[in-house]
């Protein structure tokens, strides 16, 4: 029975926790709590313990607690340790190496993965401090879910901020073990994970440090006149989540994205476009880059002449023609350079059927080095859903990956592309 050790902060998100632990319970977890005492503000040690079915802990220094299984052993015992919400005061603990209260205690002795999510308002997440802890923690090991875009508990407070749902932390608690379990690399080239159980090495730096990835994310939206336009249903979940792997991996990155409802991940330079000729303008501006990630989904043509003013309907009359021209590719247009081509330029192909094969024409006819085929038949629910299921079509073959978040897809994508490098740079 896997063991997972809920450290739940003070922050208003902490109810979320008791559904967290009964949805953990219903999978055959075994559940323990450490509360900080904010969060018992928030939600009752009794409900967490009546939940779990289990002591919660909530004292550093309780010579009862101690006896019966000790911080140490709380630590050790668990195989995650999931930190919800992580607020802003328990990060920045966390990264300077505090251990004066029980939570921060457990979270440097632990050896097991840690997973945090953060919830909090978004000024405190946008704060360069708040941001350099993270970066500082990512460093150090610990995986991020969330937060979320949305509203905030504080009325008329919108932003990046709420933590993470209970069925995303289920899921990403899944995937982690899972990937623990498989040896913490299953050939998809997964962080490398050393030494002590499920932190990263803090020695080396990280994969992608002094590099500069450039991603296209998003539709485009092709003008039909000034109120109407033609577009489709990318919702830039996967471009954005792969600017933020290449982020967390240390690049400079910029992000160049079409029209989009999701927030602009943290610190990235992000161009935001809305037609195909602005996206390839910008992508040509953003060169030269060592990688280039083409996800958006550019539309192939646009209306010749777009309406000046409003297309009138005419009472009667024939519906308008729209004459369409092809669109510039930008792929193609990038992969073909003679001068600043990234080293490594990779496509993305969305297909509705032969979806290999016509990935693999693709990669050839475009010129790109790596291609990633996703399936966006309607049933997939790939556009606009939360995961992908994708082939990684390159020179020497292709590989089919296990279904994963669009997050998983990223950071699995991108460490491929840091090894791809390194190689490159060895073979000079
Ligand atoms: O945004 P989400 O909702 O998360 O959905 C993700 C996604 C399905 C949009 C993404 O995973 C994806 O498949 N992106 C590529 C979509 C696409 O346009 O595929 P395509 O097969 O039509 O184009 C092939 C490649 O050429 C793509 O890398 C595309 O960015 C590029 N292209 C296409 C046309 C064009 N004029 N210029 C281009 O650069």
């Amino acid at each position: 029975m896997k063991r997972v050790l809920l450290v739940i902060g003070g922050g208003i998100a902490a109810y979320k926790c008791l559904d967290l632990i009964r949805r953990l319970a219903e999978k055959g977890y075994a559940v323990r709590c450490v509360m900080t005492k904010a969060a018992q503000e928030f939600i009752t040690p009794l409900a967490v313990g009546a939940i779990s079915n289990e002591r919660v802990a909530t004292e550093l220094f309780d010579l009862e607690g101690e006896r019966e299984i000790g911080h140490i052993r709380l630590a050790r015992e668990a195989d995650i340790v999931v930190v919800a919400p992580a607020t802003a005061d328990l990060l920045a603990r966390m990264a300077q190496g505090h251990a004066n209260d029980l939570a921060t205690a457990v979270l440097l002795a632990t050896r097991s993965i840690v997973l945090a999510a953060p919830a909090m308002n978004p000024a405190m997440w946008n704060h360069p401090a708040t941001q350099r802890n993270v970066r500082q923690l990512e460093t150090d090991g610990v995986r991020f879910i969330g937060p979320n875009a949305g509203e905030m508990a504080e009325k008329g407070e919108t932003g990046v901020g709420r933590m993470a749902e209970v069925s995303e932390l289920v899921e990403r608690i899944e995937s982690l073990l899972a990937e623990e379990a498989a040896g913490a690399d299953n050939g998809f080239g997964f962080l490398t994970i050393s030494g002590t159980r499920g932190r990263v090495s803090s020695s080396s730096a990280p994969a992608l440090a002094g590099r500069h990835v450039l991603v296209t994310s998003g539709p485009t939206h092709e003008p039909i006149d000034p109120v109407r336009y033609i577009a489709n249903r990318s919702s830039g979940k996967q471009g954005h989540a792969i600017a933020a792997a290449a982020r967390r991996l240390g690049a400079r990155v910029t992000l160049i994205t079409g029209p989009v409802q999701i927030a602009d991940p943290e610190g990235v330079e992000v161009r935001h476009v809305e037609t195909a000729r602005e996206m390839l303008a910008a992508v040509e501006e953003a060169l030269p880059a060592d990688i280039a990630v083409f996800a958006a989904a550019v539309a192939d043509w646009r209306v010749a002449t777009p309406g000046r003013g409003k297309i009138k309907k005419q009472a009667n009359a024939e519906p308008p023609q729209l004459e369409l021209v092809e669109n510039p590719d930008i792929l193609r247009t990038i992969a073909k350079r003679g001068v600043r081509r990234p080293t490594l330029v990779v496509g993305f192909a969305a297909e509705t059927s032969t979806v290999v094969e016509n990935a693999q024409a693709k990669r050839k006819a475009k010129a790109v080095d790596w291609i990633v085929a996703n399936d966006v038949s309607e049933e997939t629910g790939v556009f606009g859903g939360e995961r992908n299921k994708v082939h990684l079509v390159t020179a020497e073959g292709t590989e089919t990956w296990p279904e994963m978040s669009k997050a998983e897809v990223a950071e699995t994508l991108l460490q491929r592309a840091a090894g791809f490098l390194a190689q490159a740079r060895e073979s000079v």
